[in-house]
């Protein structure tokens, strides 16, 4: 294992190491959850907290966040880098990724998952079409905070992560990659 291998070390991008979040939404009895690191913190005001996610437009879990408004934030720990595996890799639109989890809700009703650190229930207050994401403006209305643990971060996850699955994370990249590279020229195009 070395992070040599690391498909983006080479990248001054690679200097910034964010955190891992697993994002959960849930429209008409379907549910799915993407793992990503485009989420920041949009907002100083303790009685107004705000994120905005950046979700490609291709994901169930984007589908389903434009269809039912609301989301679910959560950091989860190093012991659960699985969860990578499970909720980042596979399309949600043909499988249950939550198959044997435990869920409850807090306001809005999309799925929070029990075993994070912390869950952030969140109901969209804006989009923009940027070509290959959507850029939602999320406001806070519920949090949880659930377990102890360290929030994950992507180098301690590529570090711990098998063989199989740094090679199936490398040949994802590359294919979203290119998807977004697709739809980002396409739509500066029509901007024009
Ligand atoms: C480390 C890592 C970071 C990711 N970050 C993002 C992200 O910020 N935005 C995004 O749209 N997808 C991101 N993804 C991709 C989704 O998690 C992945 O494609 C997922 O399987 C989509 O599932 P869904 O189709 O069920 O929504 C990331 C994946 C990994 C492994």
């Amino acid at each position: 294992m070395n992070s040599d291998d690391n498909p983006i070390s080479n990248d001054p991008f690679a200097l910034v190491d964010p955190q891992l979040w697993l994002i959960t939404s849930a429209f008409q009895n379907h549910r799915s959850g993407l793992i990503a690191t485009f989420v920041t913190k949009a907002s100083i005001v303790p009685d107004c907290p705000r994120f905005v996610i950046g979700l490609a437009r291709q994901h169930e879990t984007c589908r389903l966040i434009k269809e039912s408004g609301s989301c679910v934030l959560h950091l989860f720990s190093r012991e659960q880098t699985h969860w990578v595996e499970r909720f980042g890799v596979p399309s949600g639109s043909q499988t249950d990724k939550f198959q044997s989890t435990s869920t409850q809700t807090i306001k809005t009703g999309a799925p929070v998952l029990s075993d994070a650190i912390c869950a952030f229930d969140c109901q969209v207050e804006q989009s923009w079409e940027t070509g290959d994401r959507i850029l939602f403006l999320l406001q806070v209305v519920g949090v949880k905070m659930l377990n102890p643990g360290t929030p994950l971060r992507f180098t301690q996850m590529w570090n711990t992560a098998s063989t199989e699955l740094r090679q199936t994370l490398s040949v994802l990249l590359v294919r979203d990659q290119q998807i977004d590279r697709q739809a980002i020229l396409k739509w500066r195009e029509e901007a024009e």
